[in-house]
């Protein structure tokens, strides 16, 4: 099944990207999707938040928004799964069309906008997945708000209310660029509002048993709004942070056709400016919250770099699109060598190892 994507694959490409997109959803329900060989190599296993990772390369989100295709991603081979990100009431998002590849860059713009089925319609997905008891892998549950939602922390806290009993960690995003003010809310004020107003969700919702809470944010933000997020995270008790969401900045050598397309932008160009806010977001924790890297990893190589600059755990979105499910095997082998290599015994015993050759 994993060669059939080398005959596919390339039909895919030549489609509109978010047909394709689709046609993957619904082959993907169907069962049509290849699983990855074998247990994984020992040396990627890893624990966060207490919870047990067989690897520690995730798929991020926004390929699968609904929670609709769970079970076979995990087969494909990702030691956890995004799903989202999901907003309290369903909407269409932006017009087509909406996303576009930059082949040439090894990119993608993208300009949804949250478009979805809404908390409900997530939530008889998730509680179907759970029920079917395979507990294969880690699932995180990114949280969004509507688009003519007034009060953005009453969407959020709907959303934790809703979704976080079937979470394995909860994401507050707040740097998707395709909704209006959204990245505003990166500021030190709003912040606090969402996370306690999230909190207090959760500690009505499931007193006991509440998900450990991310917030996900953009590679766009100036020094001082770094220093307010991490303040933020550690005065408040924020459980993660994920780095980065995609950018708003259009790097001078790009080349796709589409590169003035208005949306954020993912991939390759990404990776430079994801890993240094990765990097400056280690040094302001001083490495006590476990922070997910992602932007631009199409390999072992990038996964790697993201954990020695601090990331716990890495995701990737785009590197699938261009290299299909090989991606993962491929990856996790070339992980385990460079770990290897270098005399690391496991994926923790590297998270860091590098921030300080900035
Ligand atoms: C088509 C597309 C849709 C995305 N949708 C979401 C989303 O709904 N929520 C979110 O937090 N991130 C979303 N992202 C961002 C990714 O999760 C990830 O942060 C970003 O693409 C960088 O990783 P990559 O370079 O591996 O793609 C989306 C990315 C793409 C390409």
């Amino acid at each position: 099944m994993m060669q059939a994507f080398r005959f596919v694959g390339p039909l895919l490409r030549r489609l509109d990207p978010e047909v394709a997109h689709g046609l993957t959803l619904r082959a993907l329900e169907r069962g049509f999707g290849p699983r990855s060989p074998g247990p994984d190599d020992p040396i990627l296993a890893t624990r966060v938040w207490g919870r047990d990772f067989a690897n520690p390369v995730g798929l991020a989100a926004g390929f699968d928004k609904d929670a609709a295709v769970i079970g076979p991603l995990f087969d494909l081979g990702f030691g956890f799964v995004e799903v989202g990100t999901i907003t309290p009431r369903p909407q269409a998002g932006n017009p087509r069309p909406r996303v576009f590849r930059l082949p040439e860059d090894r990119a993608v713009i993208n300009r949804l906008g949250f478009a979805g089925a809404g908390a409900d319609a997530a939530a008889r997905r998730l509680a179907r997945w759970r029920a079917g008891g395979i507990s294969r892998g880690i699932l995180g549950v990114n949280l969004g708000k509507n688009r003519v939602s007034e009060d953005a922390a009453a969407d959020y806290a709907a959303g934790a209310r809703a979704l976080g009993r079937y979470a394995d960690y909860l994401v507050i995003n707040v740097s998707s660029p395709n909704t209006p003010g959204l990245r505003a809310l990166q500021s030190r004020a709003e912040l606090e509002r969402l996370v306690e107003a999230v909190r207090q969700a959760l500690a009505e919702a499931l007193p006991a048993r509440a998900p450990p809470l991310l917030i996900k944010i953009a590679p766009d933000l100036e020094p001082a709004d770094l220093d307010d997020i991490a303040a933020v995270a550690l005065e408040r008790g924020v459980d993660g942070l994920i780095a980065t969401n995609t950018t708003v900045a259009r790097p001078a050598d790009r080349q796709g056709r589409h590169r003035a397309e208005a949306g954020g932008l993912s991939g390759r160009p990404l990776f430079a400016p994801a890993t240094r806010v990765l990097a400056e977001m280690y040094r302001l924790t001083g490495g006590r919250i476990p922070l997910i890297g992602v932007g631009g990893v199409a390999g072992g190589a990038e996964a790697y770099a993201k954990i020695r600059a601090g990331a716990s755990l890495v995701q990737l979105y785009t590197g699938l699109i261009y290299e299909g499910p090989a991606l993962l095997p491929r990856i996790k082998a070339e992980l385990a060598g460079l770990l290897r290599r270098d005399g690391f015994d496991s994926v923790g015993a590297a998270v860091g190892a590098g921030y300080d050759m900035k």
